[in-house]
């Protein structure tokens, strides 16, 4: 990854290599923390955040979600990320907000404990490749499920829930290919690593309700637009042969914006390329992020304003 100057740690700018923590941090071990993935774009305004204050609130409400003590507010981080990117000078990138639990106490108990917290950001491209992007990514059904509500709580973006995307991203890498996309335990379809997942048939947007699934803000964003332009979304369960018998199939999220998926357990979508609608929504999130539709303004925090 490519360093910054300089990283929020508690209250204080320091410098990007002396941003550490204790080997004992209690997060560390148990994954007692709770994150965010934002990010800057560059606009004919300056550089722009990305719905910071959604991302803000979504923070703060997953600390919520695992009982954390936070002495900082929404509010304050998006003054203080808002600074971090002044000084950096970072026009184009991503940003990773942590509350964690530090050093001081063991033990799975974490009351009495108050959250430390964290504002780093970095130039970060395509995280499913600028080829991926284009030309569309391949596709497997996962082994590992989504946490079962019963088990975690999917809405809560908490480290140590980020196991299982890993155990699903790294099984698909594996086998060769781009992303897993992964069922609920029933075996229909939920969301994929890191990633919300969209079909589209008969002209019609499909996605998963937000039961089993992380509430991505890009997915938000993308049914809007879509009903903007008066496409019909509908959110409604989607299982596996929906998804292989899908006329198109693209994922969102922050870090992957939108990126097609042409084959999912190598059986090509449709015709195995990117499709109508996926290049249609691709195209106007970008012209949205990079400032160029005044109509969605209010979408993007203009770091210098
Ligand atoms: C499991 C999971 N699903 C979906 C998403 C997409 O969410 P967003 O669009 O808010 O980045 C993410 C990324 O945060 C995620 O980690």
């Amino acid at each position: 990854m490519e360093a910054t100057k300089l990283i929020w740690m508690d209250g204080k700018f320091v410098p990007w290599e002396d941003a550490k923590v204790h080997v004992l941090t209690h997060s560390l071990h148990y994954g007692s923390a709770v994150f965010e993935g934002i990010r800057v774009y560059d606009t004919p305004k300056g550089p722009a955040v990305f719905k910071l204050k959604e991302h803000m609130e979504r923070l703060f409400n997953s600390a919520k979600i695992i009982n954390m003590e936070v002495k900082n507010t929404p509010q304050e981080f998006v003054k203080i990320t808002k600074e971090l990117l002044q000084k950096i000078d970072l026009r184009d990138g991503y940003i990773r907000p942590l509350l964690y639990y530090g050093y001081g106490k063991m033990g799975l108990d974490s009351k009495g404990l108050i959250a430390q917290a964290s504002i780093a950001a970095w130039p970060w491209g395509a995280y499913l490749g600028e080829e991926g992007k284009l030309n569309g990514i391949k596709t497997k059904i996962s082994p590992y499920s989504r946490h079962f509500p019963v088990a975690n709580l999917n809405h809560a973006k908490v480290s140590g829930f980020y196991a299982n995307s890993t155990l699903a991203k790294m099984d698909a890498i594996k086998e060769g290919y781009d992303e897993a996309i992964m069922p609920d335990l029933e075996g229909n379809i939920s969301e994929c690593t890191g990633e919300n997942l969209f079909i589209v048939k008969n002209k019609e947007i499909i996605t998963p309700t937000t039961d089993n699934v992380l509430v991505g803000i890009t997915r938000s964003s993308i049914i809007q637009i879509l009903k903007d332009n008066g496409y019909v979304v509908r959110e409604e369960k989607i299982t596996k042969e929906d998804l292989f018998n899908a006329d198109e199939c693209f994922m969102s999220g922050t870090a992957a914006e939108i990126t097609p998926v042409v084959s999912v357990d190598n059986k090509n979508i449709n015709d195995g390329k990117v499709g109508e609608i996926t290049k249609f929504v691709q195209q106007k999130y970008e012209e949205i992020i990079h400032g160029k539709d005044e109509k969605y303004f209010e979408w993007l925090d203009f770091v210098n304003e």
